[in-house]
């Protein structure tokens, strides 16, 4: 039986996925550098993966699988705060939000499943809790200037987006 404060939880992750994905599409809209553009659409990404994976779940309790206008508004307003600074001062503003808000939920959220009693949440727990984790590596890979900053990014995606990612300019003529 799965509890309330689960499906809560979840709901607001769900929700957190809806923020990240206008959070990264702002940010790569207004981005010029090719490399920073791969590595917001590699983020981008992993949101969007993010709320592909938690869906069903989010259908299967009866919880309101459209899209939250508030989210998305969130998303957008946090980024555009965020336009103007550095590359690095922005991946360091977003340490601290998965930080402090990030990490504590989505991890939390294994706290609130009984893995012998619900193998598949406790799966999607261990998801979500990995999935904002990679996100505060390639984070934290950005604040330090470590080269190819988002690479733990192509083993965790189902659908990639690499830094290889882009073709040369003879490969698009
Ligand atoms: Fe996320």
């Amino acid at each position: 039986m799965i509890s309330g404060e689960f499906k809560e939880s979840l709901l607001n992750i769900y929700h957190g996925e809806q923020f990240g994905e206008a959070f990264y599409a702002t940010l790569l809209a207004e981005a010029d550098d090719e490399s920073e553009k791969v590595i917001l659409a590699a983020l981008l990404q992993l949101e969007t993966e993010g709320k592909a994976r938690v869906r069903p779940f989010i259908v299967k309790y009866g919880l309101p699988a459209y899209d939250n206008p508030d989210s998305i508004a969130g998303g957008v307003k946090t980024a555009r705060r965020l336009v103007n600074e550095a590359w690095q001062s922005k991946f360091a503003a977003m340490v601290d939000i998965i930080k402090e808000q990030g990490l504590p939920e989505y991890e939390g959220l294994w706290e609130k499943v009984c893995p012998e009693e619900d193998p598949e949440a406790a799966e999607l727990a261990k998801f979500v809790g990995a999935h904002e984790r990679v996100i505060l590596e390639v984070c934290e890979n950005v604040v330090n200037g470590v080269p190819n900053p988002a690479s733990p990014l192509d083993d965790f995606l189902n659908f990639p987006i690499g830094a290889d990612s882009l073709m040369s300019n003879k490969e698009q003529k």
